[in-house]
């Protein structure tokens, strides 16, 4: 049998080449390995206002950009996490295992609570329940984020084994996969901090729907280092940053990146990247244009259907193991 992988994504703002290098691509290359299990968040989404028009909207596109990136619905399993209820079901159950210490740690709750915690929403502050719940649900190995998603591993981790040592074996505890190139890009205009969908600098962030001019104006005014040479460097984020893009995106090795431009400054190197990102960009806002609302609807709809099956089974054993029903 085929060990269980499980990732997901919000369906808010737009997906970014931050998102596609750190966790999409890698699912797109793990997905024939693997028991594939992708999902759009839709209800970690609601944690902070939305406009429901807007996330309706939003969530079919995220379903256009995994298909778009490489997922294929006839290997994995794509579906919308509010159509299989016991993703809810299971975040009470784990709700009332978590710790409320454990969930004031979470880094992303401080960040994006802003520090004024009294007004967030108490869904933001257990979202990382909930995302647990996603992962054990269907008992799911191994785990393809981003470096901001370690914590929540770790707590998904801790969650899975406390249930398990007290109410009896019920969950696989997951491993992350969090693979070192990729896992944490960089904001383009400050990389002190991670690119975000919601970066107010408009050129920190390079959107997968961006258009070609957008992206040659962005990476030109990327920030640069001090220094003139165009190397890996962990001390010179910048140039480190934008040069992972570059190997990422052309699949080429670090030396052959480094001797590609050796005596050669960023005056040739941003072009190039510039071109690079633009040139993936292309095919794939076409593989995007391809899919239309009535297909995606169906491939999302199977998905939920297999998802709904499978997750039953977790439910019954959690509930009958904690003396419910
Ligand atoms: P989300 O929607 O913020 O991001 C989706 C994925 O993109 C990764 N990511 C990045 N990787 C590298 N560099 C960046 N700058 C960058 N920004 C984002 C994230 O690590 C993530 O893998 N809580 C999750 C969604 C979620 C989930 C889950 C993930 C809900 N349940 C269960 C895995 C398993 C989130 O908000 O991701």
């Amino acid at each position: 049998m085929k060990k269980r992988i499980f990732s997901g994504a919000q369906p808010t703002g737009e997906l970014h080449l931050g998102n596609y290098l750190g966790a999409t691509k890698n699912w797109v290359e793990l997905q024939n390995d693997y028991d594939s299990m992708f999902c759009i968040v839709d209800l970690h989404a609601i944690t902070v206002p939305q406009d429901p028009l807007v996330l309706r909207r939003k969530t079919l596109d995220l379903a256009r950009i995994y298909l778009a990136a490489g997922i294929d619905p006839d290997v994995s399993t794509v579906f919308v996490q509010s159509a299989v209820p016991a993703h809810a079901e299971l975040a009470w159950a784990l709700n009332c295992i978590a710790k409320m210490g454990e969930l004031q740690r979470m880094t992303q709750f401080k960040d994006k609570s802003g520090g004024k915690s009294e007004s967030a929403s108490v869904g933001l502050f257990t979202y990382p329940v909930l995302m647990a719940a996603d992962i054990l649900l269907y008992q799911t190995d191994l785990v393809p984020v981003g470096q901001d998603q370690k914590q929540h591993l770790e707590l998904t981790r801790d969650i899975a084994e406390r249930f398990n040592r007290d109410y009896g074996e019920t969950f696989v505890v997951p491993d992350p996969y969090i693979l070192k190139a990729g896992a944490k890009i960089l904001s383009l205009k400050d990389p002190s901090k991670k690119m975000s969908k919601s970066d107010p600098n408009e050129n920190a962030t390079i959107f997968l729907m961006d258009d070609p001019d957008t992206v040659m104006r962005k990476v030109r005014k990327a920030v640069t280092d001090s220094g003139t040479t165009v190397e890996f460097d962990e001390n010179r984020p910048a140039i480190n940053n934008l040069l992972t893009i570059y190997r990422m995106l052309t699949g080429k090795s670090e030396e052959d990146c480094v001797t590609e431009f050796e005596g050669r400054g960023y005056g040739e190197f941003k072009p190039a990247l510039g071109e690079t990102v633009v040139e993936f960009l292309r095919p794939f806002q076409e593989r995007y244009k391809q899919f239309d609302d009535e297909e995606l609807k169906n491939i999302l709809k199977a998905g939920a259907e297999k998802a709904r099956e499978l997750a039953r089974t977790t439910i019954d054993n959690t509930y009958k193991n904690l003396g419910l029903r």
